[in-house]
């Protein structure tokens, strides 16, 4: 996609779906026109004449690990898809044309980042199109987000995409035995460990409070940082009660890590 309607109907959407009020910054069209044209991609998904979805990400540069060479990668700064548009396989598409497109330009990794929280992009992210996590950064972008996140720490992941596999994960990961679960609760599955959270966090945290919503918050934050330093997050899935759960399994020694700062 190009031009300035196109990018204007861009950060139109954007601000619709993340619900932005004027306080909390935006996009600018010219920034999205300038990563198009210099190697950063922009790809808008369409029905008819209405923008339903877009991506856009840059190029990125990993600085070699383990005697390894440079590495480009293309960052993905965001996805979003039409509210009333969401879980009809759009936002699957955009990254698939995303991906399509980093094949042809010679590279073969994406990155990006989300709320480890937020169990339903998790889910998109690990089982939907076979990412794995690498990285937890804690209060990334600061220490309260916007909208439904404002006050609370910009927590993220740092999820890895390695486009030489198959464009679709080669199995979804077994699912942890149902019950008797509890959010924050972390056990062994075989080499695995499962960390139980609640599936809606902004549901929790209205529910039962900050105080309490930030102390979960907590916990889960040092079981991340943990279980990282060896191990990836390959799947999140839905459990009964309101629960989900994340699998960490132990990490391949020839993973990708992430760049060095
Ligand atoms: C995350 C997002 C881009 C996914 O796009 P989508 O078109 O809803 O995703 P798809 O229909 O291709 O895939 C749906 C899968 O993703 C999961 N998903 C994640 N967020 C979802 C949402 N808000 N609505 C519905 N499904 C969602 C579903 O669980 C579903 O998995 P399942 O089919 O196994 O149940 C989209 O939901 C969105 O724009 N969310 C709000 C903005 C956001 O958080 N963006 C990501 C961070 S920048």
């Amino acid at each position: 996609m190009d031009g300035p309607v196109e990018m204007a109907d861009c950060v139109a959407l954007y601000e619709r779906v993340m619900g932005l009020r004027p306080d909390d910054g935006s996009l600018n069209p010219r920034l999205l026109t300038a990563l198009q044209h210099n190697s950063g991609l922009v790809i808008g998904a369409y029905l008819g004449d209405e923008l339903v979805g877009f991506t856009y990400s840059f190029l990125a540069l990993e600085h070699g690990a383990d005697g390894h060479g440079p590495r480009l990668y293309q960052y993905s700064q965001l996805a979003v898809v039409a509210d009333e548009r969401q879980g009809l396989g759009i936002g699957r598409l955009l990254k698939l044309g995303q991906r399509d497109r980093c094949l042809a330009q010679g590279t073969t990794l994406i990155r990006w980042a989300y709320d480890p929280l937020q169990t339903r992009n998790a889910h998109f992210n690990l089982d939907v199109l076979g990412a794995v996590v690498d990285a937890f950064k804690p209060a990334l972008y600061g220490t309260s987000g916007f909208g439904a996140a404002t006050g609370e720490p910009t927590d993220r992941f740092i999820v890895s995409w390695d486009l030489n596999g198959p464009a679709r994960p080669a199995a979804p990961a077994p699912g942890p035995p149902p019950g008797g679960h509890h959010p924050g609760e972390v056990y062994d599955d075989g080499d695995d460990r499962i960390v139980v959270l609640p599936d809606d966090w902004h549901r929790l945290r209205a529910e039962t409070g900050p105080d309490h919503a930030a102390r979960l918050r907590g916990r889960l934050s040092h079981t991340f940082a943990r279980l990282l330093t060896d191990r990836t997050a390959v799947s999140c899935v839905r459990l009964p009660d309101g629960l989900a759960a994340y699998r960490f399994v132990p990490r391949p020694a020839a993973h990708a890590t992430i760049p060095r700062p």
